[in-house]
């Protein structure tokens, strides 16, 4: 049998086992996707233990918070998007090596451009955050053609960090890059992504609402009660809300699609994840 699974800490609540095994069911793929708990300084670990399974071949796995970057170091080749975002959440176990990548990006673009039906190309893209949710969404922002991203943030040295590790990207895109405080984002926008830890603090949105432009799409990384507060707002100043249970089923959809080859129904799954959760 071959066996993937998610590691991180916590990951009882990871939705992504019963999402890869729906798209297996539905692609007639045999595997066994698995969730691990891993010991916050026992990574590797971890990974020596999964892969010693005698259950199965170890083929694959997803990395989540907080070990994306200690997989980066695991892998002994490391695609372009991961090394630009400094991280990695999908791990293939290869005769030649340990491959490491990142579909988060991906999962957000595809999201975006194909589940909400708005194209990237030539828009104007504000980034809430400067952390690692942040960090793995650029590359693949400016790959997917937006004209200028803004990158506004609590800490603007960390925004400032992103934009200059972005910049030769953007450069050969004609794309934008900036950095700004959370207050003085200048202009409005047609694509606004929350990747801040905001909502789960309880927090207001930490931006002013005149950064959306009228029927903008405005994007919560996040799902459930975590993304209430900044789809309440968005909707309340007349943008498109979307939370992030289209980029969490579209990034394991990309990393299905590494693994095995094959492209998986995502938005049937989609669908069918939100009308459970809603149920
Ligand atoms: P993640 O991997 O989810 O991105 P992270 O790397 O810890 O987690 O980053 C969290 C992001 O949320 C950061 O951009 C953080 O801002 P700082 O860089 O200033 O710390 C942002 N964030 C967290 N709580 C916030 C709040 N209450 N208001 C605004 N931004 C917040």
């Amino acid at each position: 049998m071959d066996l993937y699974c998610v590691m991180g800490n916590p990951v009882a609540h990871s939705r992504s086992p019963w999402i890869h095994a729906r798209f297996a069911e539905l692609t007639g793929q045999t595997l066994a996707y698995g969730r691990r708990q891993i010991a916050l300084d026992g990574f590797a670990d971890g990974i020596a233990s999964f892969r010693a399974d005698p259950e199965g071949t170890a083929r694959g796995c997803n990395v989540t918070v907080p070990f994306k970057f200690d997989a980066g170091a695991v892998a002994q080749h490391v695609s372009p998007r991961a090394a630009l975002a400094q991280a990695v959440n999908t791990l293939s176990f290869r005769d030649d090596g340990v491959h490491g990548d990142n579909t988060d990006g991906a999962g957000l673009v595809n999201d975006i451009q194909r589940n909400a039906g708005v194209a990237i190309a030539g828009r104007e893209v504000l980034l809430i955050g400067a952390g690692g949710a942040a960090a793995g969404v650029i590359g693949p922002l400016l790959d997917a053609g937006a004209r200028r991203i803004v990158l506004a943030n609590r800490t603007l040295a960390k925004a400032v960090a992103l934009v200059r590790r972005h910049a030769a990207l953007a450069l050969a895109h004609g794309a934008v890059i900036e950095a700004h405080e959370l207050h003085t984002v200048p202009g409005d926008f047609d694509i606004v992504v929350n990747a801040t830890a905001s909502s789960l603090a309880g927090d207001a949105v930490p931006v002013a609402a005149g950064v959306l432009r009228p029927g903008a799409l405005a994007v919560d990384m996040m799902y459930g009660p975590a993304a209430a507060a900044f789809m309440d707002w968005a909707r309340a100043h007349g943008a498109v809300p979307r939370d992030g249970l289209g980029m969490l089923v579209e990034q394991a959809a990309e990393s299905f699609a590494i693994w095995r080859g094959v492209r998986p129904p995502s938005a049937q799954v989609l669908a069918e994840l939100r009308a459970q959760l809603e149920g």
